[in-house]
């Protein structure tokens, strides 16, 4: 009868593990090594691109020859990741030797150490062993990975606020491994991060989280996982609804376009806000269409926050800047085409005394124009352009509410498309591109 495996979470940072092999299983393994912190020593004679990509990057060390017993030296950890089962025997018989763990691929029966199926939230990683059945920890693995995507805000991390967190590395039962570390792993900046690590009560903070450009698939993991952490959610008018929709009924959901006042004003009421409700202790997510700091005012955010002393995690987004044409078939860079992307605001007209725009200068670029905010103004800026010598037979498009089910998508010329635009009655929230890129994968 085999016994049950023990289960552990092995704190590998700064230590030496050992990989031998070089092909698709140590490059699935190396990642997750790295991520640990450890010092990766990979043995083997040739290496698929990604390891040596990671070699390259001066990531880990390799030692480019067959497995050698001194290669285990000072090592806390060994992972064969070799299919031969001769060399593999071998390694396994050093490690045994001297006492070090030893994963296998090619024979868990033969191995010291299984690796459980992984699925990580956060500061939270559930580490799954099937009792030797690899697809079976798979299967429950994704199982805990879609509750946890769903509940994780109400069950896991926010259980704990207000309470003392758990000791570092405790662990739990004998086949799931739940360890929810001390503190956010969000690399939170721009203040003093007031979590006690290891305990303390649990203090306010804020995210800046992009939503992504309207399709609510479009917002990243991170954004997501955040999104279900939240106390208050403070949301701007371009945000899908879907994800609004899909928020716990307790979260305090902010309408930020709703705010009354004018726009600078309306942004010191967010930002006090922001700052208020993360004083006050609640996990606050601010969410905004596409990426926070593409005309976002995503900075101004973080300066109130920091000067508050409010922790505040940033989680980029996709912006519709390269999303909308995307989402129209048009790339912003291709090869042999454009070279380059420029992003522009459009929301002041060329000639305003306000703007910060050379459009000048823009009309003697030849790649691509993405003009965000332009609908008002698309006649005073073609115009402009074309005046200082782009050619006013050059392609471009609009595209309204992209990647939404209402998406819609204009192709004309520079020196057409603002009458065509208002012919076609677009509207905002709008891009326009301007490039031999709209045409480029016309067929
Ligand atoms: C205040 S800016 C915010 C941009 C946003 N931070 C981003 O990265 O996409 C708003 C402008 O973004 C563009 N925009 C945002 N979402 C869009 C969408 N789904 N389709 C087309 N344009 C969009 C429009 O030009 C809109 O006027």
């Amino acid at each position: 009868m085999t016994a049950n495996p023990y289960p552990l979470g092995l704190r590998l940072h700064g230590r030496r593990v050992v990989v031998v092999g070089g092909g698709a299983v140590a490059t699935r393994r190396v990642p997750a090594l790295l991520d640990a912190g450890a010092d990766v020593l990979l043995v083997a004679p040739e290496l698929t691109p990604a390891l040596r990509a990671r070699v390259d990057a001066g990531r880990l060390h390799w030692v480019p020859r067959r497995f050698q017993p001194e290669d285990l030296d000072g090592a806390w950890l060994v992972q064969v990741a070799i299919d031969d089962p001769m060399a593999a025997a071998s390694v396994s018989a050093v490690a045994a030797e001297r006492r070090i763990f030893c994963v296998r691929a090619d024979d868990r029966t033969a191995a010291t150490a299984w690796t459980p199926a992984v699925t990580r939230h956060g500061p939270v990683t559930v580490a799954v062993l099937g009792g030797g059945d690899p697809r079976r920890a798979m299967t429950v693995r994704d199982a805990i990975r879609e509750l946890l995507a769903v509940r994780l805000g109400t069950d896991g991390i926010a259980s704990t606020r207000g309470q003392p967190g758990p000791p570092a590395g405790a662990t739990g039962g004998t086949d799931v491994v739940g360890t929810a570390g001390a503190d956010s792993a969000d690399g939170a900046t721009g203040a003093t991060d007031a979590h006690g690590a290891g305990g303390g009560r649990r203090a306010g903070r804020v995210a800046l989280v992009g939503a992504g450009p309207g399709d609510p698939e479009l917002i990243t993991v991170k954004g997501w996982r955040l999104l279900t952490e939240a106390d208050v959610v403070v949301a701007d008018r371009l945000v899908p609804g879907l994800l609004l929709d899909e928020l716990r009924p307790d979260v305090e959901l902010v309408d930020a376009s709703k705010i009354p006042y004018g726009p600078s004003r309306a942004q010191e009421e967010i930002n006090q806000i922001l700052v208020d409700r993360a004083l006050a202790g609640a996990v606050v997510v601010r969410l905004k269409g596409g990426d926070p700091y593409v005309f976002g005012r995503g900075g101004e955010e973080l300066l109130a926050c920091a000067a508050a002393g409010v922790p505040v995690t940033v989680v980029p987004g996709v912006t519709s800047s390269i999303a909308a044409p995307a989402a129209a078939g048009i790339p912003v860079t291709h090869r042999g085409v454009a070279h380059e992307f420029t992003v522009v605001s459009g929301h002041l007209a060329p000639d305003s005394p306000a703007s910060l725009v050379r459009w000048d200068a823009l009309a003697g670029l030849h790649g691509t124009l993405v003009i965000l905010m332009g609908l008002k103004n698309l006649a005073a800026i073609t115009a402009t352009l074309i005046a200082h010598g782009r050619s006013p037979q050059t392609p471009a498009a609009v595209v309204q509410e992209a990647t939404t089910g209402t998406q819609r998508v204009l192709r004309s010329t520079l020196g057409e498309v603002a009458a065509d635009a208002l012919a076609a009655d677009l509207r905002p929230p709008a891009v326009v591109v301007v490039g031999d890129v709209v045409d480029a994968l016309a067929v």
